[in-house]
């Protein structure tokens, strides 16, 4: 089969779990904080200014358990979870990563909070 749509060099997963007012739980987008609530928009229109959005797909997604350090986003391939994000962390990220092809440190989850994978081989069980 020919598909004329090649595959994505990128596919941004946005978190856009939002929690009600009050709730204790912290999530990535927030009923108190405008700029949580702009930023999936803000990444896919800055995608779409730099024409780029053809080969970087952005996806919105629920929660991936990094509340705490929300906004998060992770970054594939290359399994980079970026957080605490805001509109100046993204456009770093769009011009450093996604365009130059260096993962912006700075701004990636600490090691602790992130750890390695676990191979899903090693849990199965039979
Ligand atoms: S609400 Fe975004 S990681 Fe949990």
């Amino acid at each position: 089969m020919n598909y004329s749509v090649p595959q994505p060099a990128f596919y941004i997963f946005k978190c856009q779990q939002s929690a009600p007012l009050g709730m204790p739980k912290p999530s990535c987008v927030s009923q108190a904080s405008a700029e949580s609530q702009q930023l999936f928009m803000y990444m896919a229109q800055s995608l779409m200014q730099k024409g780029i959005i053809s080969t970087v797909q952005p996806i919105q997604t629920g929660c991936m358990n990094r509340c705490q350090l929300g906004p998060v986003m992770l970054v594939e391939p290359g399994h980079t979870m970026y957080v605490d994000l805001n509109k100046e962390k993204i456009d770093r990220i769009i011009e450093e990563h996604i365009i130059g092809g260096n993962v912006v440190e700075k701004y990636v989850i600490p090691a602790e909070m992130w750890g390695e994978p676990i191979e899903p081989k090693t849990l199965v069980q039979h």
